[in-house]
């Protein structure tokens, strides 16, 4: 890969199954190098291969923030520019609110949350300096509409829907750009884990490259009006 490659950068988290999967294949399709993110190598690997052309592979767990630092820095040094990073890599887990364990918020807030926010941190100058760049962070409708057993979830979710807020109030310049999508159930290896088909049930459900498809949307400028909003992304 060469830095004098001028085609965009995006660079996108849990890139390795998914709805970053998704993403990252729509993304190389539409002409973008691609970074990807994640803490399985084979994970990774497997979209590499879909996507078919040479994309970045990033072993990091991003619930810490010298691996999120350490995730800047080595797409920068290789690509030489981030034009677009998803935020998409999350944790759930189902539990009651009094078997909420610490450890099980921190690791909620420190994924779905603290990484977000360290990476567009570690990004703010890049974005500035350039007077570009567009963040997608994939939230949940946990957030606006919380459902049971997900209180350390909804709480982190809320806190990026946050993040798009703050980066419309802060930019500079227009062509910095935030989008948050609160998505609704998607089929998925995270979803199935929680829920089977009697409790969501496929038709109730979004595919992941329809997520994907929205994505490239706010990309691409068709919801720029809705920056910083919540949107909601369901079967409808
Ligand atoms: N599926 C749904 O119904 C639904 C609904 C609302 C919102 N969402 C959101 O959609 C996003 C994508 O989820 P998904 O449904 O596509 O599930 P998924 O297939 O389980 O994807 C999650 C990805 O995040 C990565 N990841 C998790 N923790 C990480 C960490 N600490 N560091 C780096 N990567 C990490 C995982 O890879 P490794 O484990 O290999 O690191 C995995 O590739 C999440 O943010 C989720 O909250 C999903």
């Amino acid at each position: 890969m060469s830095t004098k490659d001028e085609r965009p950068v995006a660079l996108v988290t849990g890139g390795g199954s998914g709805v970053g999967a998704s993403c990252a294949q729509h993304l190389a399709k539409a002409g973008h190098r691609i970074a990807l993110v994640g803490r399985t190598r084979t994970r990774l690997d497997e979209t590499d291969r879909l996507i078919g052309t040479d994309s970045q592979l990033i072993i990091a767990d991003l619930s810490r923030p010298e691996d999120c630092r350490r995730v800047v820095r080595e797409v920068l040094e290789v690509q030489g520019r981030v034009d677009v990073l998803v935020n998409n890599a999350g944790f759930a887990t189902q539990a009651g609110i009094s078997e909420t364990s610490e450890e099980l918020m921190r690791t909620a807030l420190d994924t779905n949350l603290l990484g977000p926010m360290c990476l567009i941190s570690e990004l703010w100058n890049h974005f500035t300096e350039r007077g570009t760049g567009c963040v997608v962070n994939i939230s949940s409708l946990a957030s606006s509409d919380p459902f049971p057993g997900f209180l350390a979830y909804a709480a982190s979710k809320s806190g990026l829907d946050s993040l798009g807020r703050s980066i419309i109030a802060e930019r500079p310049v227009p062509g910095i750009r935030a989008f948050t999508i609160n998505l609704a159930a998607v089929e998925t290896d995270m979803l199935r884990s929680m829920f089977d088909h009697g409790v969501v049930p496929p038709e109730a459900c979004l595919q992941p490259g329809e997520v994907a498809d929205f994505v490239m949307e706010c990309i691409r400028g068709a919801h720029d009006d809705r920056q910083g909003e919540s949107i909601v992304l369901m079967r409808s």
